[in-house]
């Protein structure tokens, strides 16, 4: 038997196939579509493009290792997924790597995030055996009530680009903790991390069936989506993306009634009051912002500094993100890579040239790096942000900071919350008052109060109003994976 902590070397954690039924197995149509390195544009490699064969094909394997899975005991789920925390642990550098690569963040970053994901899968490992039910308190003689807690079914997890590992992890490892059995989708940009996720998932123990995943290009997954959609058998949708995606599967699964978690766009305010440490301010928000160079649901996409600090914090700012090292993830010292994709730079550039056609001043960047490649944008600082401008309202997901003057604390609040969107807010203010009543108004489900980096797998994640439903990580994330079941036994003496 292989031993638990094999290292394996990238070339061998590169995968190109779907992993149904606990095999290596080719789209149905036999058609490829190809993975590439954002950085350069070369192709890493051509994996499966599914459509609604393959997505059924998996939803009869996942259906099948259901029953069984069901009736492990949660100590015998948890072991297993203990193994393939050490299994993911042992491989972080290389898994980092493969991160970097398809997806373009500095490699510490990329470790980072196996190591990030990791830490969901143990979390879940321990929460696994601490699913209890209730006894109710007799209400009649003879009769005994009690809620029972189950796994819901099949799962359909489809993630995002920007976090290739962690966000899979995230929506698997509670799945199985519950005894749920889990059909996925990676994000077309970047599945690759995805698959060798599954293959040491298999090394770990996981039984076939029980986690199954295929691969497509935007036009195929849509049809392999629907499938899970329409199927009686996916009794959960899991889904970490945009908010119009989002809210079309809510409308789409009404027809099977399928539980939903929905972990959608957001669009933070990131408030400077003028109590404030200003240094600690600074940090935070490069912590926060620059993460994966602008490109997470949680980065701050408005930055509102009260008026008699305003010049002191743009200074400040300015000169740490004019010093931010754009590079290959190839280089040790990058800090922000490339972006996803030609569109993402598109999108950035627009709203940045329409920030400054409306009056913004570019403190520093507020240009595409077309010699590094089509993929690449200045980390930017723009002055006098106003509400008319579009990166006012939706979100940049690139690495530009905009910074709005604000008078006082109502009008802060008031900017803040006016939004559909309610993911993640922050604020720093060093008066206790304030604290209490800011982190009471903000309207969102995850707020920073002086902190940037906000990511635990002990915390609730997930948002408010048009951010989605549902909680990731935390004791609340086994809540999605799980239905209850009210047991009323009569006959008693
Ligand atoms: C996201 O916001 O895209 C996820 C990042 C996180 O887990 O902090």
């Amino acid at each position: 038997m292989t031993p638990m902590t094999t290292r394996y070397p990238l070339s061998a954690l590169i995968r190109s196939g779907n992993f149904i039924d606990g095999q290596w197995v080719s789209a149905a149509s036999g058609t490829r579509f190809a993975v590439t390195d954002p950085a350069t544009g070369k192709t890493i490699a051509e994996v499966a493009d599914s459509d609604a064969n393959d997505a059924r094909a998996a939803t009869d394997a996942a259906a099948r290792a259901f029953p069984a899975w069901r009736d492990t005991l949660p100590a015998e789920r948890a072991a297993v997924l203990r193994r393939w925390h050490a299994l993911i642990v042992a491989n972080a550098g290389e898994l980092g790597q493969l991160i970097s690569l398809e997806q373009g963040k500095p490699l510490h970053e990329g470790r980072g995030e196996a190591m990030y994901g990791a830490s969901y899968v143990a979390w879940f490992a321990d929460e696994a055996t601490r699913i209890y039910g209730d006894l109710i308190p007799q209400q009649q003689r003879g009769k005994r009530m009690s809620a029972v807690k189950e796994p819901v079914g099949v799962v359909a997890a489809i993630t995002p680009w920007n976090f290739p590992l962690a966000m899979i992890a995230r929506k698997i490892a509670p799945a199985l903790a519950a005894g749920c059995t889990v059909v996925g989708k990676p994000a077309e940009d970047t599945p690759l991390t995805a698959l060798a996720l599954a293959m040491l998932a298999h090394e770990a123990g996981v039984p076939p069936g029980v986690l199954n995943l295929i691969c497509a290009s935007r036009e195929r997954g849509v049809t392999a989506v629907a499938d899970w959609l329409a199927d009686s058998r996916v009794r959960k949708i899991t889904f970490t993306g945009s908010t119009p995606v989002g809210k079309h599967l809510a409308r789409e699964s009404a027809g099977t009634l399928k539980k939903l978690s929905l972990e959608l766009g957001g669009n933070a305010p990131f408030i400077v009051f003028d109590d404030a440490d200003l240094d600690a301010a600074v940090d935070g928000l490069m912590a926060a912002k620059f993460r994966n160079g602008g490109q997470t649901c949680v980065c701050p996409n408005r930055v509102y500094v009260q008026s008699g600090v305003f010049e002191r914090f743009a200074d400040k700012l300015a000169t740490r993100v004019a010093a931010l090292k754009v590079a290959p993830a190839t280089d040790p010292a990058a800090q922000i890579g490339p972006m996803i994709n030609a569109r993402a730079v598109e999108k950035i550039a627009r709203h940045v040239d329409d920030a400054v056609s409306r009056g913004a001043r570019v403190l520093t960047g507020g240009k595409r790096l077309a010699e590094l490649g089509p993929n690449w944008y200045a980390p930017t600082v723009l002055a006098d942000a106003t509400p008319d401008m579009q990166l006012s309202c939706e979100e940049t997901f690139g690495p530009v900071v905009p910074l709005f003057r604000f008078d006082d604390e109502a009008e802060a609040i008031r900017a803040a919350n006016d939004t559909p969107y309610g993911l993640a807010a922050y604020f720093y203010s060093q008066d206790v008052r304030r604290i209490d009543r800011v982190a009471r108004q903000l309207e969102a489900g995850i707020v920073g109060i002086n902190e940037g980096a906000l990511a635990s797998e002990a915390a609730p994640f997930g948002g408010v109003k048009e951010s989605g439903y549902g909680r990731e990580g935390s004791k609340y994330g086994l809540d999605d994976y799980l239905s209850i079941k009210y047991l009323c036994q009569g006959g008693l003496a």
